[in-house]
């Protein structure tokens, strides 16, 4: 009985089969239970060897099954491991990543380089008004130098910002002097859209105002710009121009090789000068003196990355935005 219990028990093929296979002999009707209720009709002198062989067999059946158990338990764990068996040698699946928009690119590269020279990274409204944008900036009202700006009104008779110059006023009635700040921004036109104009732009704008700030402090804020944007020995010129907001006033170009033709020739970048004493007047100052200078970020990007036309910068074009992934 116990072979036959045994040959059973081990090849019993899964936990359900050797469950049914344990009822039908360990049960309450199983074969080893009922041997066990036959020592009842034996005599006193035979049941003593009967019962020690037949709890004999009872054992040996109970550890049968719990050896099958645990054989069938290491199987399915072991089968388990099989099926979900990861290749860890296979390539990974690279996370879909945003990036920064060119423009942001360049705005950052800026800022951080103005950050290094000392200078504050502040930001100012979009939404202005006369007073700021022109008449502090020593625009008056009827200033032939307002229809180079092309203004965006406001029904409410306010204004978009046609620069970032209005950030000086209002960060020079809330400072004192000495300061050195930087302001990136967006800015706005009524312009004519084309692959060199859009309505909507960016600039950065500089203010350094303190005791004795020179045209030559002036010079070298620009060049510490070029040479940090364009490597060591960059040249920089300026070009006496008019604005209403300082005197004297001037253009600056940055002396570079064009990446796309290989030419070296003169980029002009922006506006510059010393802050017009009219300016001082507007905002309260006395016995300082300073510079600012201004540019556009499209263009500085446009020239520098190969972008021929300003409207690609905002047509949100992945196959364009991929091009420009972690270049600046
Ligand atoms: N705000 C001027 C513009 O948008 C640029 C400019 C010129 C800024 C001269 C300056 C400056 O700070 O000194 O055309």
């Amino acid at each position: 009985m116990l072979e036959e219990a045994l040959a059973e028990i081990r090849s019993a093929p899964d936990a359900r089969a050797l469950q049914l296979l344990r009822v039908a002999w360990l049960g309450r009707k199983g074969r080893v239970t009922e041997r066990l209720k036959t020592l009842g009709g034996l005599a006193p002198e035979e049941r003593r060897a009967a019962g020690a062989e037949i709890n004999a067999l009872k054992q040996a059946v109970e550890q049968a099954f719990d050896e099958r158990e645990r054989a069938l338990e290491a199987a399915a764990v072991q089968a388990q491991l099989e099926r979900e068996r990861v290749d860890v040698t296979l390539p990974g699946l690279r996370p879909a990543a945003g990036a920064h928009h060119l423009l942001t690119q360049v705005m950052h590269k800026l800022t951080d380089v103005f950050r290094t020279l000392g200078y504050e990274v502040v930001v100012g409204p979009e939404l202005e008004d006369d007073h700021h944008n022109f008449e502090a900036l020593n625009f008056p009202p009827e200033h032939p130098a307002r229809d180079t700006q092309d203004t965006f009104w406001t029904t409410d008779g306010r204004l978009l910002r046609t620069h970032t110059s209005p950030m000086q006023v209002r960060y020079m009635r809330d400072h004192r002097p000495p300061f050195k700040v930087v302001v990136p921004g967006k800015v706005f036109r009524n312009e004519a859209v084309d692959t060199t104009h859009e309505a909507q732009f960016h600039q950065l704008e500089a203010l350094v105002v303190g005791e004795r700030i020179t045209m030559a402090d002036m010079r070298g804020a620009i060049e510490a710009m070029a040479v940090a944007l364009f490597g060591p020995g960059t040249r920089t010129r300026l070009q006496p121009t008019f604005f209403p907001f300082v005197e004297p006033g001037a253009e600056f170009a940055i002396w570079w090789t064009h990446p796309k033709t290989g030419k070296e020739e003169w980029l002009e970048l922006g506006g510059c000068g010393m802050v017009h004493p009219n300016v001082f007047r507007a905002v309260g100052y006395e016995d300082v003196t300073g510079f600012a200078f201004g540019f556009g970020l499209e263009r500085m990007a446009m020239v520098t990355y190969g972008v021929s036309d300003i409207r690609d910068l905002y047509r949100g074009d992945v196959r364009v935005l991929r091009q420009f992934r972690g270049v600046a």
